[in-house]
C-alpha cells in the first residue's frame, strides 16, 4: 500500500456541506499519522487507552484550548459527552430539572406536583425538535415565541421576532430554564449580530433563569459571553471536528446529583446523561468519543495558532457572508433569500431558493440545474435540506474566503444564464 496520501481531488474540491462538512486538509493530515502512530507511542489514537497518560494529556490540552478559545470562566465546566446535539435536548432539560429540585425541595408539591416551566424560544427545525423532546420527556415547557407563527410568517421559520414580543414564563414561577438555538442549520436562521440578545431579557429574568444556548453550528465563529450562560454546547461535525463529540460548557453550581432531586419530583437521568458523572470523571465516565475528541482538539490548536482565534474567524466569516448575500441581494429575484429578516440571516447556512428572473418563485428544475453547475465546478453539497428543500451553501470555518469567491463566480455565472433565457 502507498504510504503517501492522496489529497489531490479534495484539494480541487469545495465542500459546502451543512455537517459533517469541511475540515482544514492540514487537520485532516495529522489525524491521519495520529490514527497510526500518535506522538511516537507506536500506537495509533484509537488504539490507546483512554486512562493513560498520553489521552489525558491530550484531553487536558483540548479543554485548556477550548477555554482560551472561548473565553470561558472557572466557574464554568467543560465536558466531552457522547450523543450528539440531540441528546441534548435531552440532557439539558433533564440536568437542570434536577438542578432545580434540588434547589427548590418545595416546589413540587406546592405547585400542585408540577415541575417547573422551562422556556423555548423555537426559530428553527432543531429548536422545534428541542421542545418536543423536553415535553415528551415530561418537562413542563412553554414556547416563549415560535417564529412559524408570527405575523407574515405562514408557518415558515425566517424571522426572530424582539424579545420584547416573548412570552417569557413569570420569574415568580422559577423556570428552569430559557432554551435558544443561535445558529438553526435546517432553516438559515441565526441571531443577529452579536448574538441572542442577552440584555433585551427582563433584567430579573435574566438574573434568575438558567440561559442554554445550542451553538452546534456556529460556535467559533463569533464571540459567545459564556459566563452569561447556564450551557452551553455544540456538537462537533461543523465548525469543530468529525461527528461523535459534544461539548457541553455547564456552569458548575447547575451540577448536581440528580438522585437527590428525585424525592422532591425531580427527574431520573440515564447514568450516562448525568452531567455530574461526567465531571467528577473528566468526560471519562466511560470510553470517550477519542478519535473524535482529538481531531477537534487539532481543530482548536489550529484555529487558535494559527487563525487568529475566534476574532480571525469571525472576521472571516463576515466577508463570506456579505459577499453571498450580497450577491443574492443584487440577483433581480434569480436568488431568492428563504429567511425574510434580514438580518437573521445565517452568516454560516445560506439558504435559498431559485426562480426566473421577475416570477419570484422557486423553480426546482433551475434548482437541479444549479446543483449541477456547482458540481461541475467542483462545488459539492449545496442541496437544502430535505424538509425544506431549495439550495444551502454552508460557509463554516474550513470554508476559505478564495473558496466562497469562487462560488460567488459560478452563481454570478448562473444568474447570468438564468437572466439570458439560456437555462
Ligand atoms: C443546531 C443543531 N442542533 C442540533 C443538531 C443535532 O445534532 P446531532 O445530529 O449531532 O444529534 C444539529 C444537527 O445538524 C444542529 O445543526
Amino acid at each position: 500500500m502507498s504510504k503517501t496520501l492522496d489529497t489531490s481531488k479534495r484539494e480541487q474540491t469545495i465542500n459546502l456541506g451543512a455537517g459533517p462538512s469541511s475540515l482544514p486538509t492540514s487537520v485532516l493530515l495529522e489525524a491521519a499519522q495520529g490514527i497510526l502512530d500518535y506522538d511516537g507511542t507506536g500506537m495509533g489514537l484509537v488504539e490507546l487507552s483512554h486512562r493513560s497518560k498520553t489521552f489525558q494529556k491530550l484531553m487536558d490540552k483540548t479543554e485548556a484550548d477550548v477555554r482560551a478559545l472561548l473565553n470561558v470562566p472557572d466557574t464554568h465546566a467543560v465536558l466531552f459527552l457522547q450523543g450528539g446535539g440531540t441528546e441534548q435536548f435531552s440532557a439539558t432539560a433533564l440536568n437542570l430539572l434536577a438542578a432545580h429540585a434540588v434547589k427548590n425541595p418545595d416546589y413540587f408539591k406546592s405547585n400542585g406536583n408540577k415541575g417547573p416551566p422551562c422556556d423555548y424560544a423555537v426559530t428553527g427545525s432543531w429548536t422545534a425538535k428541542a421542545v418536543k423532546e423536553a415535553a415528551r420527556l415530561g418537562a413542563t415547557t412553554n414556547v416563549a415565541i415560535d417564529s412559524r407563527k408570527v405575523d407574515g410568517a405562514n408557518g415558515k421559520f425566517g424571522s426572530i421576532p424582539p424579545v420584547s414580543e416573548w412570552k417569557l414564563s413569570p420569574v415568580e414561577s422559577k423556570p428552569a430554564m430559557l432554551y435558544y438555538c443561535d445558529n438553526e442549520t435546517v432553516d438559515g436562521v441565526e441571531f443577529p449580530n452579536p448574538g441572542f440578545p442577552i440584555n433585551d431579557l427582563p433584567e430579573d429574568y435574566r438574573k434568575e433563569v438558567p440561559l442554554v444556548a445550542d451553538c452546534s453550528s456556529n460556535i467559533l465563529s463569533r464571540p459567545i459571553d459564556v459566563a452569561a450562560h447556564a450551557i452551553v454546547f455544540f456538537g462537533a461535525q461543523k465548525n469543530v471536528g468529525p461527528s461523535g463529540t459534544t461539548v457541553a460548557i455547564v456552569r458548575k453550581d447547575l451540577i448536581v446529583d440528580p438522585d437527590q432531586g428525585v424525592p422532591n419530583g425531580g427527574p431520573r437521568i440515564p447514568t450516562t446523561l448525568v452531567y455530574k458523572n461526567m465531571l467528577d470523571n473528566g468526560s471519562l465516565y466511560n470510553t470517550p468519543p477519542m478519535f473524535a475528541i482529538y481531531a477537534s482538539g487539532l481543530v482548536f490548536a489550529d484555529l487558535l495558532q494559527n487563525k487568529g482565534g475566534v476574532a480571525g474567524a469571525t472576521e472571516r466569516s463576515e466577508k463570506k457572508a456579505s459577499l453571498i448575500y450580497g450577491l443574492i441581494d443584487n440577483s433581480d429575484g434569480v436568488y431568492l433569500p428563504t429567511v425574510r429578516q434580514a438580518s437573521a440571516r445565517s452568516r454560516m447556512n445560506v439558504t435559498f431558493r431559485i426562480s426566473r428572473a421577475g416570477e419570484n418563485k422557486p423553480d426546482e428544475a433551475l434548482e437541479e440545474a444549479f446543483v449541477k453547475r456547482c458540481a461541475e465546478s467542483n462545488i459539492v453539497q449545496v442541496k437544502g435540506h430535505r424538509s425544506v428543500g431549495g439550495i444551502r451553501t454552508s460557509l463554516y470555518n474550513a470554508v476559505t474566503v478564495e473558496e466562497t469567491q469562487k462560488l460567488a463566480e459560478v452563481m454570478t455565472s448562473f444568474m447570468e444564464d438564468v437572466k439570458a433565457g439560456k437555462l
